[in-house]
């Protein structure tokens, strides 16, 4: 018996980033958007825990953690625990998300791992109950479980889901190098000694997204930790500058980086872009639209 979720990759069309707290953390206030580049992961019943992970060309099967400190495996034991029942089972995990790359694919793993040891072992969890589980997991990992698009608070972990009339085309290019994230928020940290206590709000995001237009959102989209993470990797701005040459209505540091993610007017603007990136020497350009459903079974027990 087995059965497999899909979760997606985010973007942060709104990062603001206030002061760090005393407990290291920082408060945000940020808009999310799942879209359509996804890791699966299958899980079978077994006498122990295991997991085996297969990666996209793109992705240095290097890069990916492995061992019992993985994200999916401490997501089963958390679950078995609250549960009360042994965690067992045989995760497969198919990687299309840029390890380390700002897009949440290790907190995509994670909520789908909670999705598919639910289902598996027929737990039935409470949608509050999971939603903990996840946020103890790490601060985007709430919001890869409701996907969509939504506003995140707290430190990330406390998610509104939001309406999204629109239907938007991006294009990602990924880093073969990722970006530790503690290293880009402590370099906030250094670049912005005076940062808010309060974060930059995401209400003018807001505003745009209800337009459903592109150009609205495209001038509206914000994130706080793109300068620390182009002071660590000046190459990201020249990217930057080249996908909105190449025809993009704007380039975003993904989260903490290093991928980066252009926003298009549509799909062939979206195809255009990917074009003449890919025309420029970058290697890996991939194309998604958002928003997309959170964590969700695709292939049922
Ligand atoms: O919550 P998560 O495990 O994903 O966070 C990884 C690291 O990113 C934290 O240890 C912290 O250094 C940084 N972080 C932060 N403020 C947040 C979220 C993450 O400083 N709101």
């Amino acid at each position: 018996m087995s059965i497999t979720v899909r979760a997606a990759a985010k973007i942060n069309l709104h990062l603001g980033v206030g002061r760090v707290r005393d407990d290291g953390f920082h408060p945000l206030d940020t808009v999310y958007q799942a879209i359509g580049i996804h890791d699966d992961i299958a899980l079978s019943l077994a006498d122990d825990l295991s997991l085996t992970t297969h990666v996209a060309d793109h992705i240095d099967p290097a890069a990916v953690p492995s061992g019992a400190d993985n994200i999916v495996l401490r997501a089963a034991r958390l679950l078995a625990e609250h549960a009360g029942r042994p965690a067992t089972g045989a995760f497969e995990v198919r990687k299309d998300i840029p390890v380390a790359g700002g897009m949440a694919g290790g907190s995509a793993d994670a909520a789908a791992a909670l999705v598919a040891c639910d289902r598996l072992w027929d737990l039935q969890t409470f949608d509050d109950d999971l939603l903990a589980l996840a946020a103890r997991l790490g601060s985007d990992v709430p919001f890869s479980l409701v996907g969509g698009t939504a506003r995140g608070r707290g430190r990330g972990e406390v998610v509104e889901a939001l309406a999204d009339p629109g239907s938007w085309w991006w294009v990602a290019v990924p880093s073969a190098e990722g970006l530790s994230t503690p290293a880009v928020y402590a370099h906030f940290d250094a670049l912005r000694p005076d940062a808010p206590e309060v974060p930059p709000s995401s209400d003018e995001l807001l505003a745009a997204l209800a337009t459903g237009e592109p150009l609205r959102l495209a001038r509206a989209l914000h994130n706080d930790l793109q300068e620390p993470a182009i002071d660590l990797r000046p190459d990201l701005g020249d990217l930057i500058a080249r996908g909105e040459s190449e025809g993009a209505l704007r380039g975003l540091v993904s989260g903490s980086g290093p991928t980066v993610v252009f926003l298009c007017d549509s799909a062939d603007g979206a195809r255009e872009t990917a074009l003449g990136l890919a025309g420029a020497g970058h290697e890996v350009v991939l194309t998604a639209t958002g928003p997309v459903a959170g964590a969700h079974v695709v292939v049922p027990v």
